[in-house]
């Protein structure tokens, strides 16, 4: 039983922000766990299909890039699109493409904050409804389809500089019991992974020094004493998107080595 429970075996996905960071490692996690193929997108073309052949080298399955912008509903359309031509079904998209922003308020320009919602909040919504009926073409109450988002500990962070930021995964955390709801007789499950601080691009000012003394007062205030990585959030995406997962849905999982109780 235990081999199957994890096993994504045959199945297919759409990785959004999947060029590098937590995308990417949730990417590699399906393609290890025997997905057939994993559909990783980002803006920066070289970046993406350089991290398509790495992780296209590592199973069987295959990884393939498909550039664009999702922050716009024309990029969003256009993904639909090509999906749509290339499969009959998606077995898991994860919204995982975000933008980190932030600032005082008095300074905060409504294109940051516009640009921030859009990408954060807008784009998972219209992704998931533009994949709708590829989503639960082959869902079925034993094998339901699966939708992530990834948000963060700033949803339940107080930091009057990270205003934006906060609200849009504050509301992606929201938004999951409801799109559950709206799903689940559509045979989709949703659920949101709520990261701490993992090393990742988006990261990288904080802890390319690993020896500063920022990063060190940053690893002693989180509980688990360290960064999550690769494994980390592999290992819960791919319960989630697999049997082993399938009963949860309209969940949040808190995947911070306890960081949001000692921020
Ligand atoms: N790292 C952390 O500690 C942490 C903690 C909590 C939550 N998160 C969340 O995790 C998610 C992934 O972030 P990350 O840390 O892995 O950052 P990252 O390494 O910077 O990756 C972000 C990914 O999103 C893509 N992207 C950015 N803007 C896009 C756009 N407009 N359209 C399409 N793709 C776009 C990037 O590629 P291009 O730039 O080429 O488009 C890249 O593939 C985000 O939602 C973030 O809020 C991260």
């Amino acid at each position: 039983m235990i081999e199957n429970l994890f096993s994504m075996a045959g199945k297919v996905c759409v990785v959004t922000g999947g060029s590098s960071g937590l995308g990417s490692y949730m990417a590699q996690g399906f393609l290890e766990a025997g997905a057939a193929r994993v559909y990783i997108t980002a803006r920066s073309e070289d970046k993406l299909k350089a991290k398509a052949a790495e992780l296209s080298g590592i199973a069987d399955g295959e990884c393939i890039p498909l550039p664009g912008d999702l922050s716009t509903i024309d990029g969003i359309k256009s993904l639909a699109g090509v999906l749509q031509e290339k499969e009959d079904h998606i077995d898991v998209l994860v919204n995982n493409a975000g933008i980190g922003t932030g600032g005082a308020f008095a300074d905060m320009k409504p294109e940051v904050w516009d640009m921030t919602m859009d990408l954060n909040l807008r784009s998972p919504v219209f992704l998931t409804q533009a994949l709708l009926d590829l989503l639960k073409a082959n869902a079925t109450v034993e094998d339901p389809a699966r939708v992530l988002f990834t948000s963060s500990v700033a949803a339940s962070e107080t930091h009057a500089h990270v205003m934006a930021y906060s609200t849009s995964k504050n509301a992606v955390e929201k938004m999951t019991p409801l799109l559950a709801l709206a799903l689940c007789d559509d045979h989709i499950l949703v659920n949101t992974i709520s990261p701490g601080r993992f090393y990742s691009e988006m990261t990288r000012g904080a802890w390319q020094d690993p020896e500063s003394e920022r990063f060190k007062a940053e690893l002693e205030r989180i509980p688990a004493h360290r960064y999550g990585g690769l494994e980390d959030i592999a290992g819960v995406a791919v319960m989630l998107c697999s049997r082993a997962g399938s009963y949860f849905t309209g969940e949040v999982l808190n995947l911070d080595g306890g960081h949001r109780f000692r921020h």
